[in-house]
Formats: structure tokens, sequence, C-alpha cells
């Protein structure tokens, strides 16, 4: 009987926290279901289970000599969730809002106790979140609590559902344990619905979007996010790519030092993700809208394809080891997942670990077509070493400039590239006004002072090709391409260019 009692308090346990753990999106960062990778929510909650039956058992019978331990043995100080406070460290941001759903944001990291101890592995942090029309959070729309840990580094997200479309909401975190310990209160917005009227969209007013692309906080000030936070209306915020650097940097005399060397591990990426949230502005900038992101090189490092960067390969001798110590894909791993841990960003396919290519439907006046050329199936691209006019006498190695016009050559990834079709397909037939598509590098033809960069889509000519036939051939119009990468503002009129043997400068 007892061990049927003590057997049942452990299911019904150990099934509560899986659901707060499985409740917090970060847990899936990002490769949710693949066993090599995941977060295993039932075996954290297993880990959790011994706090857990502690609370549920009565702890009176239990007399012991004191002895030296975590919780100095006294089974009724044990916790099954932290209880000495949280500390909201980065303030609020919310992301990908669709028309009644948006993803929510914050990091929970446990305050010590009064005597100093910080939570064993095995207590999960709880929080509950609220979301509302109105700042005071009165009447929420939707609530609920997560779990977090250190497994995740203690972020924390959450989608919040059955909002209004097209309505502007205000949310906070709180820790469960103490609704004192409360964060900012943030400011987000969902998107009108697939059938709304163009000119109903945003309540008949402009939709705004401020559109963001290589942010180095080790270079300056990132007062461009205050002032788009602060001095504009924009409603959506866009991150082209190159968020954070993972290079070392000269940010010293700016008092903006980051980290010595590359980055390459999971911690670094983590722990740089979080310096640059440090930052007021862009602090500010994501507790005032919802944001729209897609990584690019510097995510994991300068130039990335599918198997290497500039800075770390695995191609040719298997995992070749870079200046950094680290292989490619240990590299690439550690980044993706810190990314997915600190960005409010949906992970659109479980399945596909890499996946982070989506659309957004905003009502009948655009479709935002986010895209990832950097890192998603990418042919190879230019390294350095292997730029035949930088380097003539180097290496007997596959030059990139000979294959700009290689017709199998893809910057996409095929099965992005089809997604890429259909997307554009269906926002025509589906009656958008607009088509934008929010990508990392320079997509139209450009020739500076002589040179050409082949690590843009001028080195994948063909795949730039087919997306432009595509749209010629279906008359698809109103097509925009937003581009980062450059460091500096260029518009330019897109144009197919019919005769391949003149494309080459
Ligand atoms: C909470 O985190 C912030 C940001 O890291 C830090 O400045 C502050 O000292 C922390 N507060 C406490 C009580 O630890
Ligand atoms: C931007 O907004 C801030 C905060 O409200 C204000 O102090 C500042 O003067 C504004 N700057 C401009 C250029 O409008
Ligand atoms: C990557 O591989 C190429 C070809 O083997 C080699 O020349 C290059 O030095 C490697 N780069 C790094 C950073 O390891």
């Amino acid at each position: 009987m007892w061990r049927f009692i003590v057997s049942l308090f452990f299911f019904a346990g150990a099934s509560a926290i899986v659901d707060k753990l499985d409740k917090n999106l970060a847990f899936r960062s990002p490769f949710f279901d693949e066993p090599q990778f995941a977060h295993d929510t039932a075996a954290i909650s297993r880990r959790n289970t011994q706090p857990a039956r502690r609370d549920t058992v009565d702890a009176a019978q239990f007399k012991d000599e004191p002895y030296p331990g975590f919780f100095t043995s006294d089974f009724s100080n044990a916790i099954s969730i932290w209880s000495s406070g949280v500390n909201f460290t980065h303030s609020v941001a919310s992301g990908d809002p669709f028309d009644t759903s948006i993803i929510l944001w914050t990091r929970a990291e446990p305050l010590p106790t009064s005597s100093g101890q910080l939570p064993d592995q095995s207590v999960p942090v709880c929080v509950s979140f609220k979301i509302g029309t109105t700042q005071d959070l009165g009447s929420p729309v939707d609530s609920g609590e997560a779990f977090t840990t250190y497994d995740i580094d203690f972020t924390v997200k959450v989608e919040a559902t059955g909002l209004k479309p097209d309505t502007k909401y205000f949310f906070q975190f709180v820790d469960c344990t103490n609704p004192t310990i409360a964060s900012p209160v943030g400011m987000t917005r969902t998107v009108a619905s697939i059938n709304t009227p163009a000119e109903q969209v945003n309540g008949g007013k402009p939709l705004t979007l401020a559109v963001f692309s290589c942010s180095q906080f080790q270079a300056g000030w990132f007062n461009a996010y205050g002032f788009a936070a602060h001095n504009t209306t924009a409603d959506i915020f866009v991150h082209l790519g190159d968020y954070i650097y993972e290079t070392p940097g000269n940010g010293a005399h700016i008092g903006r030092a980051v980290l010595g060397r590359e980055l390459a591990t999971i911690h670094d990426y983590r722990q740089r993700l979080g310096q640059y949230r440090t930052d007021p502005d862009l602090q500010f900038a994501h507790q005032s809208a919802p944001w729209i992101t897609v990584w690019v090189c510097h995510i994991i490092a300068n130039n990335g394809w599918k198997a290497g960067t500039s800075d770390s390969n695995d191609s040719t001798a298997g995992c070749t080891f870079s200046p950094s110590g680290a292989c490619f894909t240990d590299r690439k791993l550690a980044g993706v997942r810190a990314y997915h841990e600190w960005m409010p960003i949906r992970q659109v396919d479980a399945g596909d670990q890499l996946r982070i290519w989506r659309n957004f439907q905003i009502g009948k006046l655009v479709d935002l077509s986010m895209l990832d050329t950097r890192n998603y199936n990418r042919d190879l691209t230019d390294l350095g070493y292997n730029h035949a006019r930088k380097h003539p006498s180097s290496s007997p190695c596959v030059v990139v400039v000979s294959l700009a016009d290689e017709s199998r050559r893809s910057l996409m990834g095929a099965n992005q590239e089809k997604w890429l079709m259909d997307t554009l397909d269906q926002s025509k037939s589906r009656g958008a006004v607009w088509r934008v598509l929010g990508q990392q590098i320079v997509f139209t033809q450009l020739i500076q002072e002589g040179s050409i960069d082949f690590d843009a889509w001028d080195g994948y000519r063909e795949n730039r090709n087919r997306i432009l036939d595509h749209l010629y051939n279906n008359k698809i119009d109103n097509t925009i391409v937003l581009s980062g990468d450059s460091h500096a503002n260029w518009v330019s009129d897109l144009a197919r260019k019919y005769t391949r043997s003149n494309t080459r400068d």
C-alpha cells in the first residue's frame, strides 16, 4: 500500500513537472525529439522527483541526526521548486507574432538563499506569465506557469495563445513562489488575420517594420535600437542577422570588451548573447515590440556554409580543428542552441533541426518570408583560401569564383528553395499585395571597386536566377528583398540577366 501511494505521487508529480517543463519552449532548443541533442524533459522531471516526493510525504516521522548536507538533511527544508527568489536579469522580449499567438521570453536566474545557497540541478525555477490588453494586466487574456533550469541557461520561452488579431498587448513574468518579484512589463502585438483586407491591416494605419542587421556590441553603441524603440512607431522589429559577433573585437576602450577568443562552446554563445542583451537600448527594443529574426554567419562564425566557416571547417579531413580549438559541427550546434534559447523565435519544424525559414501572413497586405541563406544547406562559399583572386598562387582546391555560375549550386538548399517558390505562389493566389523576403546577404548584383562578393548571392547566380525566373514566369509582382550583411544602405531594382556568358563580371 505504501509503495502504491508513493508511486502514485511519483507519477502525479512527475507528469505535472513535465507539463511545466514542456510549457517552456526553450527546452526544445533546438533539437526536440532528437535523442542525441534534445533536452529530455521526462528525464529532467525524474531528476526532480525526489524533491517532489519530499513535498508530498509527511516528513515529521523522519528524524535524523543533523549532518552536513545541501539542506542540512532537514527534509522539511527541502523544496521542489526554487523559492528564494529569481532575478529577471535581461528584462523581457517577444517575437514571431501570429494573429492569435506570440512567443514571450524572459530569463529567470535563481537568487541565492540568505545563507548563499543556490539550487542544485534537481530544483527548477518556476515563473508565471500574464498577457493582457491593459498595462496593469488586471484581466489577462492568457496566463500560465513554466519551469526553467540551468540546462537552458534559465531562459523561458512560452507561447501565449487565444489572443485577438492586430491588437496591442502587455505582458509580464512573475516568480511563482513570490508574487512581488516581477519582470518589467513588455509591450507586444499580434498581426492581422490572413483574410483581413490590406487597407484594414493595423487598423488602417501603415504597418511599419524597423529593420536591423550587423549589430556589433564590441564596435559601438546600440543607439539605433534605442531610437527605433523610443522615437518611432515601428510595429515589428526585423533582424536580418549578425545579431551577435563571435569575434573578440576591440571593445575594451569603450567599456565593451568581450571574451578574448572566438566563441566555440555553448557557454560562450550564451554568455555573448547575454552580454549583448545588457545593452539598455537593445533591452528596451526587445521589451517594446515583437521581433522577427534570422541568424547569419556571425551567429556561428564568419562566412558559414553547410560544412564550415572561414574560421573552422569539417570539410576535407572530417573534422578539421580551427584556431579556436572547436570543431565546426560542435560550434554550429552550440551557436544554434544558444540562439534558440535566447531569441523569441518559434521552432517551425521540430524534425528539421536547422530550419528557421518561415512565413508571416499579415492580412492581405504582406507575406513576410524569412529565409536562411547561411546555415541551412548552403554549398561551399568564399572562405578566403579558396578565393582565386585574393590568393592566386594558393592551394589546388576548388576556387569559389569559378563556381558562381554552376547551375546545380544552391544557396538555400532544395527544401527551402521549393518552400520559397510555393510560398510566393500562395502569396499571389491569396491576393496579398506585397511580398517581402527577409534574408541575410546582398541579393542584387553588386560590383564594389571592381570586386564581387562571392559570399553573397553573386556567388550563387543560378539560385538567384531561379527565384527571379519564378517571379517573372508566374507574374508575381510587388516583391521586395531585404538584405543584411553589407554594413551599408543600398537600394536596387532587381532585374534578371538572361545571358549566362556575360554574367561573370
Ligand atoms: C540581477 O541581474 C542584474 C543583471 O545581470 C544584475 O545587475 C543585478 O545585480 C542582479 N540582482 C541581484 C539581486 O542579484
Ligand atoms: C527619443 O526619445 C527619447 C526618450 O523619450 C528622448 O529623450 C529623445 O529626445 C528622443 N530623441 C529624438 C531625436 O527625438
Ligand atoms: C579548412 O579546410 C581547408 C582545406 O583542407 C584548409 O586549407 C583550411 O586551412 C581549413 N581551415 C581551417 C580554419 O581549418
